[in-house]
């Protein structure tokens, strides 16, 4: 009787992750924050947070560093790409992670318009755009290389999604960020090793870099704030509890949203999950591993090299050479309104623009 109330229970939490970003999110946030405050009930702050020094303005030293690191996806060689050593598995993630990169300019005005009066989130915004745009244009540049350009209309449908901003206060939309940076990292790293395509495994990991110093950026804004109002700590609690990012409002239907999270969640391995519960350790004063453990319970199937959950799994290499077991593998050619895209919309025309580029390039750069 438990078990089947507990797998009601679960199915149910599963469809709420699905729509907590809809119009049901007035009804869903109190609920969601409410759950939140149970959980840490009797709970303070970390010492290490509460001991931390940070800068009064954040900003300064992240642009000093991205300056130093900054790159351009379009100068890599893609040439040397290699789609044909990816499973079914990791060609069907490459367009789950290239849709998250995708909804940027969708989800983009929503953040910018609450951080505008906050001048170091809004600095923040403008740098991190333009490092988004490597991830847009890398993966679309690697979609183009693997014979699965998206259709012109597909990129048009994720850009006009009129995405509900997460809040209007700019320090939860910062935690919301901070949280979709940390999975994006975490997801990634774990992707990167898992591909056996060089050039692929090394995009990724930079991407992982990448969004690790997005996350450690809004970790310290996150963190400073909850020094001077630890009741915030519910907040980011309901962020994580929600799981919030742009595929709950880009993917076009419930059943796609929950598609995405068993892609993603495919690479939450142990190492991972650990990451995970170090940083609500920190942020939240407890990591709440056995909340956690029943939360990530019975996700996805167990692996299949150690059986154990994956989130369980420290197996080096865990894909398993099998397509992923999702309802719409097919999602990314279709299109939905029926209208054609306008020409300057089509990424593939993009990507195919900047794969030319190169080549012309270099053929200048040659020794005649
Ligand atoms: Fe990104
Ligand atoms: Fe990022």
């Amino acid at each position: 009787m438990w078990t089947l109330l507990e797998r009601g229970f679960r199915r149910s939490a599963m469809w709420a992750y699905a729509i907590n970003q809809s119009r049901a999110k007035v009804v869903m946030d109190p609920i969601y924050l409410g759950v939140a405050k149970a959980l840490l009930r009797g709970t303070r702050p970390s010492e290490k947070l509460m001991k931390e020094r940070f800068p009064s303005n954040l900003y300064f030293p992240y642009r000093k560093r991205s300056r130093k690191l900054q790159y351009f996806i379009e100068d890599w060689d893609f040439g040397q790409a290699r789609p044909d050593l990816l499973t079914p598995r990791q060609r069907q993630m490459m367009h789950t992670v290239a849709l998250g990169e995708t909804s940027g300019s969708a989800v983009a005005d929503g953040f910018l318009r609450t951080f505008r009066t906050n001048p170091e989130l809004a600095a923040f915004f403008g740098t991190w755009f333009t490092e988004e745009l490597n991830h847009f244009i890398g993966y679309h540049m690697y979609l183009r290389q693997m014979g699965e350009p998206w259709p012109a209309a597909r990129g048009l449908e994720v850009a006009e999604t009129e995405v509900r901003v997460y809040a209007d206060d700019p320090m939860e939309v910062a935690a919301c960020n901070m949280y979709q940076e940390l999975i994006g990292f975490l997801v990634y790293r774990s992707f990167a090793k898992q591909v056996k395509d060089p050039f692929l495994g090394k995009m990724l990991a930079q991407f992982a870099k990448d969004e690790c110093r997005h996350f450690r950026f809004y970790e310290d804004v996150v963190a400073r704030h909850i020094q001077k109002n630890p009741s915030f700590r519910a907040v980011v609690l309901k962020v994580f509890l929600k799981a919030t990012s742009p595929y709950n409002q880009v993917s076009g239907s419930a059943s796609n949203v929950l598609d995405h999270l068993a892609m993603g969640a495919f690479y939450f391995r142990k190492p991972e999950y650990e990451y995970f519960l170090g940083e609500n350790e920190y942020l939240l004063g407890t990591s709440l591993r056995s909340f956690w453990d029943w939360y990530f319970k019975g996700l996805l199937p167990p692996c299949r090299f150690c059986s154990k959950e994956p989130y369980q799994c420290s197996c080096e290499h865990f894909e398993d050479g099998e397509p992923p077991p999702i309802r719409n593998p097919g999602w990314w050619k279709q299109v939905t309104s029926g209208r054609a895209a306008s020409a300057e919309i089509d990424v593939d025309e993009w990507a195919r623009e900047l794969l030319e580029e190169r080549k012309r390039a270099r053929a200048e750069a040659a020794p005649s």
